[in-house]
């Protein structure tokens, strides 16, 4: 019988999750549907509920319900509790589990896909939001040494709280990076989507250093800024897209599907 998996998000209709999933299936011979299913922004429970009672074997979830997903979970990942957020669940007896692959797919994006280690690396994490949880801690456990930035300096003074009895990671405002470098700076801000660039100082970047922002699809003002700063390595989140995919199908149906010739199929 096929298994039958979804991406829940609220708006939800130009998710990429369809496409790659499927031929992630396809590729891996596995025997799944994947739909892509908009839940109103006060259904989200009753909309997991419909599912699992309707025999689905999991789904992955996306803007705005990460949270509400992390908070409905009866068991989580280590990387999902890090991140108070999930984006894949997996349903098993009836119980909903939870895990997040946000930052598995970073990390093997800009590790394997783009070929830049992060063993003590100094990486600028830009943004204290959702999107900068769901990635600190795998950032952390690469081995990088991670300073957060965001205009609203508490919200990152919490985020790194954490972690900073066991490496290095600071909080700070945008103005006080100024004289620094990074080895590569991570723009996890939802700057891209209003088209704006965080007021970043000019001078972070080396010729080599990696600019990567989270937000796929167009050459964003964050992108276009470190061009013209230097950088010659520009990258967008869309094999992070791809390898989280990977990292959720993997959960469910332990095969590792391949993700360049999908990246590729999508970058076309
Ligand atoms: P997401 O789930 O996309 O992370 P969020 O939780 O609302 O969304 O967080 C948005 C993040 O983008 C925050 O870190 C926000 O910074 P503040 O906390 O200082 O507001 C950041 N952000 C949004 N627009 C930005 C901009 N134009 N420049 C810099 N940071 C921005």
């Amino acid at each position: 019988m096929t298994d039958q998996y979804a991406v829940i998000g609220h708006p939800v209709s130009h998710s990429k999750s369809p496409q790659i999933h499927q031929a992630f299936a396809a590729q891996t011979q596995q025997d799944i549907s994947y739909e892509a299913i908009e839940a109103p922004l006060d259904g989200f429970k009753s909309t997991i509920e419909r599912l699992v009672s309707e025999g689905y074997k999991g789904c992955n979830v996306t803007v705005p319900f990460k949270f509400e997903a992390f908070q409905l979970c009866k068991q989580l990942s280590g990387r999902a509790s890090a991140a108070h957020a999930v984006n894949t669940l997996l349903f098993r007896d009836g119980q909903i589990l939870g895990d997040n692959t946000d930052g598995a797919g970073l990390l093997a994006d800009i590790e394997q896909n783009l070929h830049c280690k992060l063993l003590f690396k100094k990486v600028l994490l830009m943004g204290a939001g959702g999107a900068a949880h769901g990635v600190i801690w795998q950032l952390f456990n690469a081995g990088a040494s991670i300073v957060v930035a965001n205009r609203n300096v508490d919200k990152a003074q919490q985020m790194v709280a954490e972690f900073a009895p066991y490496g290095t990671v600071f909080a700070s405002s945008y103005e006080a990076l100024a004289g620094k470098k990074f080895d590569v700076i991570i723009n996890a801000t939802s700057s891209s989507l209003a088209d704006e660039l965080p007021p970043l100082p000019e001078g972070l970047f080396a010729p080599e250093s990696l600019a990567y922002d989270m937000m796929y699809g167009r050459q964003t003002p964050f992108l276009k800024f470190a061009a013209a700063q230097g950088a010659t390595r520009l990258a967008d989140g869309l094999g992070m897209l791809v390898e989280q995919a990977a990292e959720a199908f993997c959960k469910w149906r332990e095969v590792r599907p391949d993700t360049a010739p999908v990246i590729a199929r999508l970058r076309e």
